[in-house]
């Protein structure tokens, strides 16, 4: 990071450096990066607000979740040829100390490894049933429903037994909703009508809403809710590149006189249930009950544009840039 970018990411906010690998000392591992999850929150790691992580140092590597190959490991859990994911950066290669063994079973790909199993499944599926706590028969209303995260949360919502409605932005998107994900109803948050289409959408109010977005988008939501609805605050990118204070909600009376709850959420509070949530998810994957999409650009010079692709939303489904050939290709079963 060259320096500290003001509002969306520009390529002169970031240099490409090349440098010596480094030793590593015992305990490490050095990995050939395969591929580079591009988050949402790596911009929020580059602003110096008050925030879960450090922010990122300028001069520092932009740090990120990397799925690669062991090279040389000095830890005894390793060996070289593992596949592993852990925290690395937008870098070829990454010296980790800590990092998760990714298992090579039937019908899982490094891309699966990085979307329905990674941190957006695992996000959805702790965040919705969780915090979310659905009953059948309720209805569920999910922001940037057809990403990374919200796509997995609608498809849990039907298992569930619940109505999903999903917001995205334009037809395409909606009609993924519908056609690809099984959501019912689709609502384009970018149409003129789309609060009216919201209230059509909704029909008695929603129950659950899980929220990726915030801003306006939330009040619009916030107006339809009933009593003792729970508002899961997953994410708030309408804000993500934005310095100091993010925008707000006006809409808080509605949570008061419908008794709802407003539960912000973060993964990380459910690291030590990883495996648990991964082998549900597997399960419904295995079982066909969930479809989950990646979008991969190539080369590390396109991560700062791949970056730029989730905020204005010409991602389909997670966002990964790839720096060399994935072994296991090929072997989705995602149909
Ligand atoms: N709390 C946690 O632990 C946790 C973990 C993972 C992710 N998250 C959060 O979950 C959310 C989704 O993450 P993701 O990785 O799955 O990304 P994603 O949904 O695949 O991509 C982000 C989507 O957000 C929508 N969007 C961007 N700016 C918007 C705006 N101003 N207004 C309305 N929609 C906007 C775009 O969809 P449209 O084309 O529909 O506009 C875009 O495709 C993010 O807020 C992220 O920070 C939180």
């Amino acid at each position: 990071m060259a320096h500290r970018p003001q509002g969306r990411v520009a390529d002169s906010d970031l240099s490409l450096v090349t440098e010596p690998i480094p030793d590593i000392a015992n305990g490490e591992i050095l990995v050939r990066n395969i591929y580079i999850s591009i988050d949402p929150t790596n911009r929020l790691w580059m602003s110096d607000v008050d925030q879960f992580e450090t922010p990122i140092a300028e001069a520092a590597p932009i740090r990120a979740m990397t799925f690669g190959e062991v090279l040389e490991s000095r830890n005894a859990k390793f060996k070289a040829g593992d596949l592993v994911t852990g925290q690395g950066a937008w870098e070829t290669h990454s010296v980790m100390a800590r990092a998760r063994l990714l298992p090579h079973e039937e019908g899982v790909d490094l891309a699966a490894h990085a979307s329905v199993l990674g941190m957006p499944g695992l996000s959805a599926y702790f965040g919705f049933v969780e915090e979310g706590q659905p009953k059948a028969g309720e209805t569920v209303v999910i922001s940037a429903a057809a990403g990374a995260v919200g796509s997995v949360v609608g498809q849990i919502a039907k298992i569930k037994g619940c109505r999903a409605v999903g917001i995205a932005g334009g037809p395409e998107k909606c009609r993924r909703l519908i056609e690809r994900y099984g959501f019912d109803r689709a609502v384009d948050y970018k149409s003129a009508q789309w609060e009216a289409d919201l209230a059509d959408a909704c029909g008695d109010g929603i129950d659950v809403a899980f929220e990726n977005v915030g801003g306006t988008l939330l009040d619009c939501v916030l107006r339809h809710i009933n009593d003792r609805a729970r508002i899961v605050l997953c994410g708030l990118i309408a804000s993500y590149n934005d310095a100091g204070d993010w925008q707000g909600v006006t809409m808080l009376r509605n949570v008061l006189l419908r008794r709802a709850r407003l539960q912000g959420f973060l993964i990380a509070t459910y690291w030590p249930r990883l495996t648990e949530g991964r082998q549900q998810l597997k399960r419904w994957v295995d079982e066909g009950r969930l479809k989950w999409d990646v979008d991969v650009v190539d080369g590390i010079g396109q991560a700062p544009a791949a970056l730029n692709r989730v905020f204005d939303g010409l991602s389909t489904g997670k966002q990964l840039v790839r720096l060399t050939d994935d072994p296991w290709a090929g072997e989705i079963n995602n149909q």
